[in-house]
């Protein structure tokens, strides 16, 4: 059975081409925009390969008593939404997706809303969101014939792939920026049998350098400038939107380092507005760190219509990206759904990281970056207090302990960085103390604690 119904069309210029006409490195040869991920069967009412959204809502909630492994991963449970391969036999899952929604209750009252909700990416199968779309592209990649299959990374897009790419039997090539990458992601691609090149460039430097690479050798492209990562990545959409019962919530709040997740997220709500399976989109934003702000920088000084690079400086690496490929898509995104585009400081980021730690609920630093844009959001206004709100957490806390150890020690942010804020920050530091090995001593520390 042949399932596939897709055409790739350039962002851009608007050329439309079959998936296997794209070049290696995922340009358009006419205008060297990127491309997406386009069903021409959608557009036609009534036409046979426009699903139904009733019979989809319907099917979609059966499959999840189901005992199919295709039904089991959050991504291909929603397969009518991505029919990019020729068979969804060759499908390559580790159960991704389906990840939870957290309230957060004391954050939500700290800013006086009423419904603020986490979607949490970072249980995924690899501990990030990437999974989502790498279970899409590795799938083609398989069905394609590729051996070998390779990505630049700041470090989850490379343990994702990794992971993937053991499982589906490829070789699996990795360009890292040396010592820049947290240890937990570094060492998922060690284990996972990756070759891992560490460079001494920056992340835009070893995505620029794969580039050239994939031109020269039959390797399959694995960044998110690949269309089909992004078609995985849209489907925690879907499952906002299943949660709410089809309906959306207010806003959708999302990090933004290459920009390939909000750009995603924006098309995975403007297909379920398409096929009527929900009325509106809700408001995207993205929140950039603020020694990372090309996007920032790109709304603040160019109307949104064109994106200077940055030296990228920033302690949550998955974030530390100066050039990011997919701007355009994540301007669309947010001028689509009327969101924002702010970013936020370093100290800011290691507060709200620790708040939502203090909730239960651990991330990476980048993932943090939420919870900080949407307070800026509140004190400006643009989020009202019974408005509802997603914050997309990207990655599990364990990825980068290193990053959390020094918070609570004390030893991560300079003087300078947290001045007027180191009230809030020693409330919230929980440093571990070494105490004598005798019940008085512990219990001493209890007292200490409850004052
Ligand atoms: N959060 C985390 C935890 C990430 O790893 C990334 C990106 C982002 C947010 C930003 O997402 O790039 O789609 O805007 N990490 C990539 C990597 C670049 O190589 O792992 P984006």
């Amino acid at each position: 059975m042949n399932d596939n119904l897709h055409q790739l069309r350039c962002f851009g210029c608007g050329a439309l081409i079959s998936g296997a006409e794209a070049q290696p490195d995922f340009r358009c040869v006419q205008c060297g925009d990127l491309f997406e991920v386009v069903y021409p069967g959608w557009g036609q009412r009534g036409g046979p390969d426009r699903p139904n959204p009733g019979a989809l809502k319907w099917l979609w909630r059966e499959r999840r008593c189901s005992s199919e492994e295709l039904d089991h991963s959050g991504v291909w449970r929603f397969r009518e939404m991505l029919p990019i391969l020729n068979s969804f036999g060759n499908v390559v899952t580790l159960r991704e997706g389906t990840t939870p929604l957290y309230q957060l209750r004391r954050a939500a009252k700290a800013l006086g809303i009423d419904q603020l909700y986490a979607k949490h990416q970072g249980m995924n199968p690899t501990g990030s969101f990437k999974d989502t779309g790498m279970t899409a592209a590795i799938s083609v990649a398989k069905e394609r014939g590729f051996k070998w299959v390779a990505c630049a990374s700041t470090g989850n897009t490379s343990a994702s792939m990794a992971a993937y790419a053991a499982r589906a039997g490829l070789n699996s090539l990795v360009l890292i920026p040396d010592g820049k990458i947290a240890w937990g992601k570094l060492s998922q691609a060690m284990d996972y049998g990756a070759l891992t090149c560490q460079l001494k460039v920056d992340f835009d430097g070893c995505l620029k350098l794969l580039t050239q690479i994939v031109k020269e050798a039959p390797i399959y492209l694995l960044n998110s400038v690949n269309p089909y990562r992004l078609e995985g990545q849209k489907t925690p959409a879907f499952e906002i939107a299943e949660a709410f019962e089809w309906s959306v919530p207010d806003h959708v709040i999302v990090p933004g380092g290459n920009l390939g997740n909000s750009s995603a997220l924006g098309k995975g709500f403007r297909e379920l507005v398409q096929l009527g399976l929900v009325a509106q989109m809700p408001k995207i934003s993205v929140i950039q760190a603020a020694g990372a702000n090309p996007l920032v920088r790109c709304f603040n000084e160019h109307q949104a219509t064109s994106l200077e690079p940055v030296e990228a400086h920033t302690r949550a690496t998955a974030i530390r990206i100066g050039n990011p490929a997919s701007w355009r898509k994540a301007v669309r995104a947010i001028q689509d759904t009327g969101g924002w585009c702010l970013d936020v400081t370093e100290a800011e980021i290691a507060i709200a990281k620790a708040e939502l730690g203090s909730e239960g609920l651990g991330c990476e630093p980048a993932s943090a970056v939420t919870l900080a844009g949407l307070k800026k959001l509140r004190a400006e206004g643009k989020v009202g207090s019974g408005e509802t709100v997603v914050l997309v957490l990207t990655g599990h806390t364990l990825k980068d302990a290193n990053y959390t150890i020094d918070f609570h020690r004390g030893t991560l942010l300079e003087e300078d960085e947290t001045a007027c804020l180191e009230e809030e920050i020693a409330g919230l530091q929980r440093n571990a103390i070494s105490v004598e090995a005798t019940p008085a001593a512990v219990l001493a520390a209890l007292k200490d604690r409850v004052g």
